[in-house]
């Protein structure tokens, strides 16, 4: 398992400063790094109408699409918790869209924790674009 990589992990803790999460009070940060070396970021925003909230890696992939870059490389997310706070089911579906199933994910809390896994890790079983061959 590659080791964390420490600009991601600070680019999350920087973007994390920026979410708005008035509802949960439960802020989060991402950064990916696209196979350009370009780096997105991305914070949860949510909203009155609570479905409407949107994750912190659903902002940073599409900032990521929106600039061009269409393959993502490595993964970084950060929240303040007791531990490091995995991706949501639909998040790990929107980062198998972009990511290999080997792609690191760092999993990071603000004072300091860290796991490391991968995105096949987090969606054992993923459905692909290959379920859909006889359609
Ligand atoms: N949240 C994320 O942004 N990413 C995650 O990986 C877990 C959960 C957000 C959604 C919501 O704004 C708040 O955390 C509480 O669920």
């Amino acid at each position: 398992m590659p080791a964390a990589d420490p600009e991601l992990v600070a680019a999350a803790r920087a973007v994390r400063e920026n979410a708005h999460a008035p509802y949960s009070r439960f802020k989060v940060g991402a950064a990916l790094r696209a196979a350009s070396g370009r780096v997105y970021v991305g914070c949860n925003v949510e909203n009155v109408a609570y479905p409407e909230g949107t994750c912190a890696e659903a902002g940073a992939i599409a900032a990521m699409v929106a600039a061009g870059d269409t393959r993502l490389i490595a993964v970084a997310v950060i929240a303040d918790s007791p531990a490091p706070v995995p991706p949501c089911g639909g998040c790990r579906q929107k980062l198998a869209e972009f990511g290999a199933g080997e792609v690191p994910v760092t999993l990071a809390t603000t004072d300091g924790g860290l796991t490391q896994t991968t995105i096949a890790q987090l969606l054992p079983g993923q459905f692909s674009a290959a379920h859909m061959d006889r359609a």
